[in-house]
């Protein structure tokens, strides 16, 4: 099995919805096998007018018995992704979610359809609350967006709190990806400098994700950004991104190659 990645984030509007895409559709794009799963029962991630088969099925209709994986998990028409929708369309849909999040059914239904992708991503809710806590149980690890312009440091530590307590109670593999500062305006320039240096190097990408108005038109249209004539320049901070990530796991091997051989 792949790698389970939640794009997660205590505060809302800084770029989860939108990394999970964009960084899902990067990956692809290295040969990589993806499945995008939309745990955010109040978002709007479905990429749905770039969809094969078009359906309002997802993870809530795999949670009430009704359908197979093969119903709701759906190849982009060019056959670069799978995406799994959360499906929920009514209010009570919600509380519904909630309530599989918290007994463990949520996790249990996504480990069932994770198997034989390279990467599964996550876009997970904003804050810490039940859902977010059920898909940080079943990841391996995390991507962190967040931009200078929020108190974006300031909220960091409770999100931090929360993933030490996952990882202590029932999720030991759990750990940070990283954290991507997004939506970088030459503005900002102090604030995010201040932000890195609050941030221990290793725990931070080093690609910046600038503020590019195309990102706003391709979520209107919910397809990756370089997907968009014109928007070819802001899709490659998001190649940029996933060739880091890609960099960073090789380090990482070499690291534990080289414990192992020193067993030896
Ligand atoms: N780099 C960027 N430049 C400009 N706009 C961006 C950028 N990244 C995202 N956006 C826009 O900002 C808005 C919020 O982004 P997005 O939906 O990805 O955030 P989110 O963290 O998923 O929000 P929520 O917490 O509400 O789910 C969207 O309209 C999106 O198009
Ligand atoms: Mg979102």
């Amino acid at each position: 099995m792949g790698k389970i990645i939640a794009v997660a984030s205590h505060k809302g509007g800084v770029g989860k919805t939108t990394t999970a895409l964009n960084l899902g559709f990067s990956l692809s794009r290295f040969g990589q096998k993806i499945l995008l799963i939309d745990g955010d029962p109040q978002g709007a991630m479905a990429i749905a007018s770039n969809l094969k088969k078009r359906t309002k099925r997802g993870l809530i209709d795999l949670l009430r018995h009704e359908c197979t994986a093969e119903d709701v998990v759906i190849l982009t028409k060019d056959k670069t992704m799978a995406i799994l929708g959360n499906g929920v369309t009514e209010p009570e849909d919600v509380f519904f979610f909630e309530r599989e999040a918290r007994t463990g059914n949520l996790g249990k239904v996504i480990r069932s359809v994770v198997k034989g992708y390279d990467y599964v991503l996550i876009d997970s809710p904003a804050g810490t609350g039940n859902i977010v806590t059920a898909l940080l149980g079943i990841s391996n690890s995390i991507i962190m967006p967040i931009n200078c312009r929020t108190i974006a440091v300031k909220t960091l530590p409770t999100f931090l709190k929360l993933t030490r307590r996952i990882r202590e109670k029932f999720n030991t593999d759990l750990h940070i990806e990283g954290v991507v500062i997004t939506m970088i305006d030459p503005r900002d320039s102090e604030m995010c400098e201040e932000l890195r240096a609050a941030l221990p190097r290793s725990a931070l990408f080093e690609t910046l994700i600038p503020f590019d108005a195309y990102f706003e038109k391709a979520s209107s249209k919910s397809v990756p950004v370089a997907m968009l004539s014109g928007g070819a320049a802001a899709g490659r901070s998001y190649m940029d991104l996933a060739m880091e990530l890609k960099a960073r796991e090789v380090r990482d091997q070499k690291i534990k190659d080289e414990e192992v051989e020193g067993l030896f």
